[in-house]
């Protein structure tokens, strides 16, 4: 007699654990699959750009098997928050610095500012992509971009800025998060 409540449960416990498992393989449908070494060659055309997206798979599993890119697109754009992360914390600390001049400590500033919205726009990318939400998405990555270039452009200009290696860092990574995005026709 309980036959449509218990269905009701395994139907639920069916979504829930299709939703955890799409964290990883995320399975979107028209996304193609592949080995992380086809993702990387295809989606980069410089020796750069693929050095750093087979780093920043690195952690991939089972990486000569074919996975769905958009698990590859995840992995990478997890990567660009953290390392945006470092970049962030390293300019705060910065900022204590008493000794900067108005020109490092605007620059700083700035940059704080530049990296709170480049992290939301990749906040977003991670939101959309584990349900496939693709609508939107090349402009969160194209505007994630455009805020560390902001940052790089005012880091640029100092005499010498400990943080101008890491904003290229950042920006290599959003940059490839962003290639292989494309790969499934952003
Ligand atoms: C503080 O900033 C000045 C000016 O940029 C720099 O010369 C100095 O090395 C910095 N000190 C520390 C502890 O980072």
């Amino acid at each position: 007699m309980d036959t449509i409540p218990r269905l009701v449960r395994l139907l639920v416990l069916a979504v829930v654990s299709l939703t955890v498992a799409a964290a990883d393989d995320v399975g979107c449908p028209g996304a193609p699959s592949m080995s992380v070494e086809a993702a990387c060659r295809k989606a980069c055309g410089t020796q750069l750009m693929y050095d750093v997206c087979r780093d920043s798979l690195r952690d991939v599993p089972d990486p000569s098997a074919s996975h769905d890119v958009t698990g590859y697109a995840l992995a990478a754009a997890r990567g660009v928050l953290a390392s945006e992360g470092a970049t962030m914390d390293a300019a705060i600390q910065l900022l204590f610095n008493a000794s900067l001049s108005g020109d490092e400590k605007s620059a700083y500033v700035e940059c704080v500012e530049s990296y709170t919205a480049a992290e939301e726009a990749i906040g977003n990318v991670l939101d959309d992509l584990p349900v496939c939400s693709f609508d939107g998405l090349a402009a969160d990555y194209k505007n994630g971009l455009l805020d560390l270039e902001n940052c790089r452009d005012r880091v640029i200009r100092l005499p010498a800025s400990p943080l101008y290696a890491m904003v290229l860092v950042d920006r290599n990574k959003a940059v490839l998060a962003f290639f292989l995005g494309q790969l499934f026709g952003i």
